[in-house]
């Protein structure tokens, strides 16, 4: 019988496609964000063995809905639109695939990190606009500077030596991380609030848990170094938005860079679209052909492999520390 895989999304890109079809699985895609009692709907319907979510939410009533379902795959590395305990109650893996769009974020984070600094896309509309600001403008050099790096994962890795030619300084706080990579220009800093008085520029490079929401509020804008530049490629829950937006405003931040928000997308009429000193990208850190390519293809990959009964890089299976057995 042929088996089938629900993705959250209209379709996954070729080499992944393909794979499916070499193996006889069928891939049966969905209007992206549909609201949740139609795709509920759906996987009623389809009875699928596998959902690879790539848009939108899937709640515990969707992974219900499927007696068949074997494993769920996200399509990507940010796991929070899924509820994997509803997943782990039924002992149904939720599997990432882990570093398979790690370059294309940590080369976006490094895109804005630059574009802040040298207002590259204020300076872009204020042209479109008519301006000839060449009197006016001034940015900042990165070269020399201290990078504040939090969580040092797939993204964050390769972020660090991105900026190594910079001459940058790299300082990682990450309280899971078990041995940080020899490079000259990297320390470790454990004190949090030590780590936002020494940086320049701070990226975020963690998930988003229930432990750090907001971890970046009024308190923390504070404790930061005049003219520091704030970059979030992670999850725009981990910024306090309002306060963010405080600090763009009277300082000390001079400037951010925001690839993530909450809520996603943040309202038209928001404050933030009134900062000349902010960046903005609509969550597409991960939108390049090469990172589509792979996590595709590592998703269908991750799901063979769970049905096939084989064991999967730990690190890729989000829910099992949940699992009972
Ligand atoms: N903008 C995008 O399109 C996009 C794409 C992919 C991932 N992301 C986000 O980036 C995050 C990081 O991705 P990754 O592939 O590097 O993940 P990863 O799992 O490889 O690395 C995450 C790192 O964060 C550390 N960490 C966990 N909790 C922490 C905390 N409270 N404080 C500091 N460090 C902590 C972990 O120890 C780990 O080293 C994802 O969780 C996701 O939310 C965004």
């Amino acid at each position: 019988m042929t088996r089938k895989i629900l993705l959250t999304g209209p379709v996954l890109m070729v080499d992944a496609m393909q794979h499916a079809a070499d193996l006889g699985i069928q891939i049966i895609p969905t209007t992206p964000y549909l609201p949740a009692s139609e795709l509920t709907e759906i996987i009623r319907a389809e009875q699928p063995e596998a959902i690879i979510v790539r848009q939108g939410k899937l709640t515990r009533e969707m992974i219900e809905a499927s007696a068949k379902l074997k494993v769920i795959a996200k399509h990507g590395v940010g796991y929070d639109s899924i509820d994997i305990k509803a997943a782990a109650d039924r002992g149904i893996p939720v599997t990432i695939a882990l570093g398979a769009n790690a370059q294309s974020v940590a080369e976006h984070a490094f895109a804005l990190l630059f574009s802040v600094a040298r207002q590259t896309a204020y300076q872009d509309a204020r042209l479109r606009a008519g301006h000839w600001d060449k009197s006016t403008a001034n940015g900042t050099e990165l070269f020399g500077k201290t990078l504040g790096l939090i969580g040092l994962g797939s993204i964050g890795g390769i972020l660090m030596d991105l900026v190594a030619p910079l001459q940058m300084k790299v300082k990682v706080y990450d309280p899971f991380l078990k041995t940080l990579p020899d490079r000259a220009h990297v320390e470790r800093e454990n004190d949090f609030d030590r780590l936002l008085e020494s940086s320049d520029i701070i990226s975020l490079h963690c998930p988003l848990t229930e432990q750090n929401r907001h971890l970046f509020s009024t308190a923390q804008f504070q404790r930061m170094r005049p003219g520091s530049i704030l970059i979030n490629t992670a999850r725009g829950e981990l910024i306090d938005t309002p306060a963010l937006i405080e600090a763009l405003k009277t300082g000390p931040i001079a400037g951010a860079g925001l690839d993530t928000f909450s809520p996603e997308p943040p309202p038209a009429d928001s404050e933030l679209w009134s900062l000349p000193n902010l960046v903005a990208t609509p969550h597409v850190g991960a939108n390049t052909t090469e990172a589509r390519d792979r996590v595709g293809l590592l998703a269908v990959q991750q799901v063979v492999k769970v049905w096939d009964g084989e064991t999967l890089d730990p690190r890729c299976v989000v829910n099992r520390h949940l699992m009972t057995d």
